[in-house]
């Protein structure tokens, strides 16, 4: 069954000669509790698509349908409570809160919600991403893989249905970006999420069950 379909999709940035077609007519699924990878030169539209499908930008043209909704048929108010709900974000640089402990940042979302998070949840997260003994810690105190794995678990901690990962893994070396990956995908299976990872990686975009390519706003190549 598919999570997302995006038919036709088409985003555009700035108008006239200096038009940028970042999107140029996508036509793309994800399936439930699938991994997709998605590769492409820089400039090619990855992170574009990515922000769509997470209700940060509103397409020019097309439909994104999640789990049965028209993003489009969203009001703002609406696609704020979508970002929050039903999809988690993890990007290259974490964007941790360095004055809040990992546990407190770990559970910023709800804080923004203002809703109650699930313990038994918050500390099966925490093992399986090996935070226990660093909750009290602040994120200057770990390493880059560790304040990444908060990250992580900040997207995971309101069981969003998808998981939009933009090069997380873009600042570390081979070892260590195998590992995040690893534990995203592991993470993901877990917790029969949907995953849709976008890498310069050829090895960890392997690790999906599908990959696409993207060059200049199109969909290129499926493997
Ligand atoms: N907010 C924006 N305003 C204007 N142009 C933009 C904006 N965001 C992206 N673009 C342009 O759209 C095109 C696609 O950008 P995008 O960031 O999606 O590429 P990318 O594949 O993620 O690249 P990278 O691998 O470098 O992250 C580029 O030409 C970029 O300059
Ligand atoms: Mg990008």
């Amino acid at each position: 069954m598919d999570i997302v379909t995006i038919r036709n999709l088409k985003k555009y940035f700035g108008e006239g000669p200096r038009r940028v077609k970042a999107l140029d007519g996508i036509d793309l699924s994800a399936e439930k509790g699938r991994f997709l990878s998605i590769i492409g030169a820089s400039g090619s539209g990855k992170t574009t698509l990515l922000n769509v499908i997470g209700g940060l930008y509103r397409p020019t043209e097309g439909t994104v349908i999640v789990d049965g909704t028209d993003l489009s048929e969203l009001s703002e108010d609406q696609l704020t409570v979508y970002r929050r709900r039903k999809v988690g974000f993890v990007f290259q640089d974490y964007n941790l809160i360095p004055e809040l402990t990992i546990r407190e940042n770990i559970l910023f979302p709800h804080a923004l919600d203002d809703s109650r998070p699930d313990e038994v949840f918050f500390r099966k997260l925490v093992g399986l991403l090996g935070l226990e003994e660093r909750l009290d810690q602040y994120p200057y105190m770990l390493s880059g893989g560790g304040q990444q794995c908060t990250a992580i678990a900040r997207a995971l901690i309101t069981k969003p249905s998808i998981i939009l990962a933009d090069e997380p893994t873009g600042s570390f070396d081979a070892k260590t970006s195998q590992n995040v990956a690893g534990l995203l995908k592991m993470t993901a299976e877990t917790f029969h999420q949907t995953l849709i990872l976008i890498t310069h990686n050829q090895e960890l975009a392997q690790l999906a069950d599908r990959v696409v390519r993207l060059c200049d706003g199109r969909i290129v190549e499926e493997q």
